[in-house]
């Protein structure tokens, strides 16, 4: 699965750039809020404005404080998935339960200096892991190979059984890391720049999922 990040598009034609992303699995939309990480996006009434103009399920990554407060506001809104940050929910378990019971799939996000294993009792509530491969905060970093091991970790717990979730990876994702990921086990890539760089997205969606497929040993 591949979801391109809005953060790369041009923010005064942003119904027109989901219109440009035809074929995109999820629309990843990066709520910042200038305390959990320094920089400063969008919140919920942009959400809510995009949401009536796409019909592609929206994954909304909250880089927030006290996402136990605020993420149910986005779940409500219709958002397919909302992610928290395992650094700033107080109660996860519950959080995540909220997500749910207000119709969305619940998404927990771990930055790269963030082990995996204290969360994986945790992560049985939830829908979706997004392993962080840059400092959440910023479009446009590099890749940090060295969060692939959480990737290989979670994809075990998923394939012994342990976990039921889909592995998702953010930052630096673009044709020359894309393979690595995908060897590594992620099923649903977040790309902003890689996609919206490009003179054609849509056609930079497919040409990334068919090399992820491929990295997998798929057709
Ligand atoms: C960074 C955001 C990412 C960002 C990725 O904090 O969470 O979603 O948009 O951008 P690229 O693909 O350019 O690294
Ligand atoms: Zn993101």
């Amino acid at each position: 699965m591949i979801a391109p990040s809005i953060l790369a598009s041009d923010f005064a034609r942003l119904a027109d750039e989901l219109h440009a992303i035809a074929g995109a699995d999820w629309v990843h939309v990066d709520v910042m809020d200038a305390h959990f990480v320094p920089n400063l996006t969008l919140g919920l009434p942009v959400v809510e404005a995009l949401l009536k103009v796409t019909d592609i399920p929206m994954d909304c990554h909250l880089m927030i404080d006290d996402p136990d407060r605020w993420a149910i506001d986005y779940a409500e809104a219709g958002a397919y998935n909302v992610t928290v940050h395992a650094e700033a929910a107080g109660d996860p378990v519950k959080l995540a339960a909220n997500l749910r019971a207000a119709g969305a799939k619940a998404g927990l996000s771990i930055k790269p200096g963030t082990p995996l294993e204290p969360w994986t009792e945790v992560l049985k509530h939830y829908d979706t892991l997004l392993v962080m491969s840059v400092e959440p905060g910023f479009g446009g970093q590099s890749f940090m190979p060295e969060v692939l091991d959480k990737v290989r970790a979670a994809r075990r717990l998923v394939d012994t059984g342990h976990l039921k979730l889909l592995v998702e990876i953010d930052g630096g994702i673009n044709t020359d890391t894309i393979e690595l990921a995908a060897q590594a086990g992620v099923d649903c890539f977040v790309a902003g720049s890689a996609i919206y760089s490009a003179d054609e997205p849509a056609k930079a969606i497919e040409a990334l999922r068919d090399q992820a497929s491929r990295a997998k040993g798929g057709n």
